[in-house]
């Protein structure tokens, strides 16, 4: 099975790119953000404090969760309900990134991020993919942006999905959400040593895509 992981800090891309190359590739396109934000959303759904992991850790046995692949699309579900719009509320990204600090919720779903990983060729995007996750992988990508172009591209993307939000908003969430994904004691955002670093600051979404297929080749040559 051909592993490839992307690493990065919000809005860097990591969702769109990874998509594209699955497209291209054949592979199975696993979103791991997604699933702390479904996390999240059960949390703050119940009126949990996101941060509290003494609330959320005993709520997690409560939580079941599928991903299912649509036209390509992973469509995730949250005790059989396809949250996979509710997930992208502004809100959902703060909550994701307090849940995603709690010990048990990464170990809820270590096992569920490693067991794609063993049956599918697939690129998966995260925080510690390359780190934590996939230690093995065959490619590690960690995808990176400037603060400013990285909310100007999730205030776009927000805006786009018709969500209520200002340039401010985005980019004060953004720089926030860095600094717990960074400063957090377990599986922080972190480069791996043997990750490539990709600026796409001054690259198109296309320079970006071609870019990490070329990586992708030079790498891969010798297991396909
Ligand atoms: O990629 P995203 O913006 O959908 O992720 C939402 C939050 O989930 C992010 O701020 C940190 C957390 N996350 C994580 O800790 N580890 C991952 N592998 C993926 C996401």
């Amino acid at each position: 099975m051909i592993s490839i992981a992307i690493d990065g800090p919000s809005g860097a891309g990591k969702s769109t790119i990874a998509k594209e190359i699955a497209g291209q590739k054949g592979y199975i396109y696993v979103d791991t953000g997604a699933m702390y934000r479904a996390i999240g959303l059960y949390m703050y759904r119940q009126g949990i404090d996101t941060k509290d992991g003494n609330s959320v850790s005993p709520k997690l046995k409560e939580v079941s969760l599928d991903l299912k692949y649509i036209d390509g699309e992973q469509k995730i579900y949250l005790n059989g309900e396809d949250v996979s719009h509710d997930i992208r509320l502004p809100e959902m990204s703060m909550a994701a990134s307090n849940v995603s600090a709690i010990k048990e919720v990464r170990e809820f779903l270590l096992d569920v991020q490693r067991g794609f990983a063993q049956k599918n060729n697939i690129i998966m995007d995260g925080r510690d993919i390359g780190t934590v996750i996939l230690p093995n992988a065959d490619v590690k990508i960690f995808l990176t942006a400037s603060p400013d172009i990285r909310a100007q591209r999730r205030y776009k993307e927000l805006i786009e999905k018709g969500m209520k939000t200002t340039y401010e908003e985005v980019k004060a969430d953004l720089i926030k959400r860095d600094e717990n994904d960074t400063n957090r004691p377990i599986a922080p955002l972190k480069q791996a040593d043997d990750a490539v670093l990709v600026d796409s600051s001054n690259l198109t979404q296309q320079e970006t895509v071609d870019k990490i297929i070329s990586i992708i080749g030079e790498k891969t040559e010798n297991v396909l």
